[in-house]
């Protein structure tokens, strides 16, 4: 595609976002985009446009020479790799939303990017209307660029909302999220922090270009949190927000996961409510900028794909020429974190480095201490549903003092540390921060 040529585009979609960029490109009328065709699911249904515009066959849209550029928004990852996969391999130009598709097939998508030299945008895949894509990939240095930290998924960031600010049961918050069409198709797929880690996988191979799966990425939802760590929350003035992390250490690699945190006050992403989203960059000279949209929705998302589709007309690709730095993913590193339980029977105390608080009430149970996030994901007690794990602010940590560490596990292997009361372990406590 070069420079100028006029778009005439194949839509497949015609849902939320489909519908949407419809009637956008309807009134865009200086973009020389026109949509020739629109195939979709059900034939039976009614559409808001022409009939004669629909069809249910694929090849009208991909085999059609006139047709350069295939915007995609269906709601089927597996269909959608099809179509994006057939399109790039006829030479027609790619715009998607979906960030299943593409974090799941990323390093194949580059791949046929690079094999049939041709563009594939999809700045609406990751927070709907921010343009977070094109800032990583082009504006960011990796050498500059220290970390990136948002809330990235509108539908969790409602129902925390909602549960913190009105004290809303977690079920009914999530049913009203769906009732406005937050929600993924699938809403396992927000609460379980599927559609975050996606997007932390599309984000870290712009902002780092680490190309992974987002199944080697650590990612825990909202699910699991209960009402008694919103009360914690309060108590201490702190918010739950489901996070999306990536972090480059100082010895360059970089610690990327997906977790609910407690934030506090001083933390752009305090405010960040309902269905928005936030992501806060850090830079070594710039320090904290932040970028603050709605997330989803018919018309913020198209306007993600409409500024891709404008891109196409100066035959704008994404470079990715962070993939040479060859930066890796890594588990060494330690996590500060709240941990909720109902009897501390229920954690091993000594996968912690040390334990900065404990408290105990009839209903339930905290610790505050912090662990290896390699312990962390391999211990047996993290992944039990009764268990509910927070990062505390500022809560990523590089290096830990080893004599700490040390005089702990002396302390912990004579002491029987789970037998012992609240009591003893605020002495322990007291004693540890002495060190
Ligand atoms: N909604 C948002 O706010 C939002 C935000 C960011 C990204 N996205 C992404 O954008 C994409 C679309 O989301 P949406 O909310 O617009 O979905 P949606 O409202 O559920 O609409 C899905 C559309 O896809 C069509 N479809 C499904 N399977 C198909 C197939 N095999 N062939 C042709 N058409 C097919 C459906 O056809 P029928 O009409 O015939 O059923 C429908 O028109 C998804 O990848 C989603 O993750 C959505």
């Amino acid at each position: 595609m070069k420079t100028g040529d006029k778009l005439t585009i194949g839509l497949f979609g015609f849902g939320v976002v489909g519908q949407g960029i419809y009637e956008v490109l309807q009134q865009s009328l200086s973009l020389n985009a026109n949509i020739k065709k629109i195939c979709i699911k059900e034939p039976g249904k009614k559409r808001e446009a022409p009939a004669d515009l629909f069809t249910t066959d694929y090849e009208e849209l991909l085999s059609d020479p006139e047709i350069n550029v295939i915007v995609e928004l269906i709601n089927d990852a597996g269909e959608a790799f099809k179509i994006v996969s057939t399109a790039l391999k006829n030479g027609k130009a790619v715009v998607t939303a979906n960030k299943k598709m593409v974090a799941e097939h990323i390093a194949e998508l580059l791949q046929l990017q690079e094999q049939y030299d041709t563009p594939f945008l999809y700045e609406a895949a990751v927070c709907g209307s921010i343009p977070i894509i094109r800032n990583l990939e082009e504006y960011y240095d990796n050498d500059l660029l220290k970390s990136i930290c948002g809330i990235v998924n509108g539908s969790t960031n409602y129902i925390l909302t909602k549960m913190i600010d009105e004290q809303m049961p977690y079920p009914k918050a999530l049913e009203k999220a769906q009732f406005l069409g937050f929600a993924e198709t699938d809403p396992s797929l927000d609460v379980l922090g599927i559609d975050a880690v996606n997007k932390l996988t599309i984000l870290i191979a712009h902002a780092y270009g680490v190309v992974t799966h987002p199944q080697r990425l650590l990612h825990v939802g909202i699910d699991r949190l209960n009402p008694f760590d919103a009360k914690t929350a309060e108590e201490k003035d702190f918010v739950i927000k489901l996070i999306a992390q990536a972090i480059k250490l100082t010895n360059g690699k970089i610690a990327a996961f997906v977790l609910p945190h407690y934030i506090d006050k001083s933390s752009q992403l305090y405010a960040v409510k309902d269905e928005f989203n936030g992501v806060v960059i850090q830079s070594s000279l710039a320090d904290k900028q932040f970028l603050y949209g709605k997330g989803a929705g018919r018309y913020p998302t198209a306007s993600a794909v409409l500024s891709d589709i404008s891109a196409l007309r100066y035959a704008y690709r994404y470079e990715y020429h962070k993939l040479n730095t060859h930066a890796e993913i890594t588990d060494d590193f330690y996590l500060r974190i709240y941990c909720s339980f109902e009897k501390i029977t229920q954690i091993d105390l000594k996968d912690f480095e040390w334990v900065e608080e404990f408290h105990s009430q009839e209903v339930r149970q905290y610790l505050i201490g912090v662990i290896q996030f390699k312990k962390l994901i391999a211990s047996n007690w993290f992944n039990k549903k009764i268990i509910s794990v927070i990062v505390c602010p500022d809560g990523v940590i590089e290096e830990i003092d080893t004599r700490k560490v040390k005089k702990l596990s002396h302390l912990l292997a004579g002491s029987h540390f789970v037998e012992k009361t609240s009591e003893t372990l605020s002495n322990l406590t007291k004693e540890l921060s002495g060190i």
